[in-house]
């Protein structure tokens, strides 16, 4: 009888003869030896076939294993602290289970990035992909956790939706049997539902933005938390942003060192993620931008290479407040102190990443909301039962949205967005 052990716990059977089921990863010839990596989906471990040590047939068979041929390898476990991960094992004997049928395109020299991404569903077989997949698992653990910890209702927010919430350029139509929907951009006009309903909720979901922009920070589909709280005022959320970028990246540090030494992040400033998060607003910002952009304006949105630029001032992320409202939505509430602005924050990034986080107090006047439709050229049927939660008990309230991929770009230190999702959808790739 085979024990089974992942290669996760092979540190609890030092000594013991164990099996692991999973995959070759590489092998490398060295005289009487043969070193295996194998590969099981909880990690990556060596294992040495010894000429000496094994039947005839087993050596062989060892020398002329394919890449990606699935197996069992029999064997005692040895720290050794040569081996990558720290563990070895001795085999004994090797069982297979299926042998490639063709040679396994993604061998271990480098590889350009597009190949990669077109043999996505293989590439995810690789460390560099499992590093970041274990992240992104422990950011969505480390999400749901703080939410759940404070009392946050989880609540779905529909994919298919009768209108815009982001504006009106980057939506996606889909036919829709007598009617036209749109693939949602975000979460939000639901969850402020759900807020009023159940004051403090949070949506979870993928979002979709047609956006023919070609840079790294832009999916056409990714990933949204958007908490939403009845009561709440932009003050509050950008407290709240503060407490969970703080808590995620506590986690990640926590549970994630392998996979971050794996992917060469320098984890010195990710220690120094701490509150208080600098504040600043837009204006204040601009002033800082001007020093590098001559020509940027007031009033101007900001782009790319002003935010990477921003970010780079502060070592922690910087909390941007009360932008121009004519560059925001049209949900967003007024300040009362300058109706030119909205009430509305964006958290960047540091170390050039830029914005993670967009949000604000939600305008929760019946009248004015149905003037800012208006004047966003929104048409107010389908929007209907959204004034209704302006109609009825309406109160001030206040959320925000965290882009699941970007928060990750930034945490891994990847150059781009599209490594952070499984498969990723840009203006030219849905395939596979
Ligand atoms: O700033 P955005 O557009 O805000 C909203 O959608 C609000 N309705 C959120 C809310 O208040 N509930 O998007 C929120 C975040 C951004 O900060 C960014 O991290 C991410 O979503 N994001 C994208 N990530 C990848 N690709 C894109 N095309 C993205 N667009 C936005
Ligand atoms: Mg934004």
């Amino acid at each position: 009888m085979k024990k089974f052990v992942d290669i996760a716990h092979v540190s609890e059977h030092i000594g013991e003869e164990i099996s692991i089921r999973g995959w070759l990863y590489n092998r490398t010839p060295k005289g009487k030896l043969v070193f295996l990596i194998i590969r099981d989906g909880t990690g990556f471990m060596q294992a040495i076939v010894t000429e000496n040590d094994v039947p005839k047939e087993t050596f062989a068979l060892a020398e002329r294993l394919k890449q990606e041929t699935s197996l069992i390898l029999t064997g005692k476990i040895r720290a050794d602290k040569r081996a990558p991960g720290g563990y070895e094992m001795d085999v004994k004997s090797i069982d297979v289970i299926h042998e490639p049928i063709e040679e396994y395109p993604i061998s271990l020299k480098p590889h350009g990035i597009d190949f990669l991404l077109s043999h996505r569903h293989l590439h995810l077989r690789s460390r560099r992909p499992f590093a970041i997949m274990r992240i992104r698992h422990t950011v969505v653990t480390a999400i749901r956790e703080f939410f759940d910890s404070r009392g946050f209702l989880l609540l779905d927010a529909p994919i298919l939706t009768p209108t815009a919430c982001e504006g009106t350029t980057t939506l996606f139509e889909v036919p829709y049997f007598h009617t036209q929907a749109y693939l949602s951009q975000s979460g939000q006009l639901y969850a402020e539902a759900g807020a009023i309903a159940f004051g403090k909720v949070y949506t979870f979901g993928p979002t979709f933005r047609a956006e023919k922009s070609k840079t790294r920070r832009h999916l056409t589909e990714f990933w949204q938390i958007e908490p939403e709280l009845a009561f709440a005022t932009l003050d509050d959320i950008m407290e709240l942003a503060e407490d969970l970028v703080v808590h995620i990246v506590e986690r990640v540090l926590t549970k994630c060192q392998n996979e971050l030494t794996l992917l060469e992040r320098n984890i010195k400033p990710l220690e120094d993620i701490k509150k208080p998060f600098p504040r600043i607003s837009y204006t204040e910002a601009v002033s800082l931008i001007q020093k590098e952009f001559t020509d940027f304006t007031w009033g101007d949105d900001f782009g790319a290479p002003h935010e990477t630029y921003l970010s780079q001032q502060f070592t922690r992320p910087v909390i941007v407040h009360r932008y121009p409202a004519k560059v925001k939505a049209f949900y967003m509430k007024r300040d009362p102190d300058n109706p030119e602005l909205a009430l509305a924050m964006d958290v960047l990034a540091p170390e050039g990443y830029g914005e993670i986080i967009g949000g604000s107090e939600r305008e929760s006047d019946y009248v004015t909301l149905i003037q800012r439709l208006k004047e966003f050229n929104l048409p107010r049927e389908p929007f209907e039962w959204y004034l209704d939660l302006r109609k009825y008990g309406s109160v001030p309230h206040s959320g925000f949205g965290l882009g699941l991929e970007r928060t990750l770009a930034w945490i891994c230190g990847l150059h781009h967005v599209r490594e952070t999702i499984p498969f990723p959808r840009t203006i030219d790739r849905i395939y596979p």
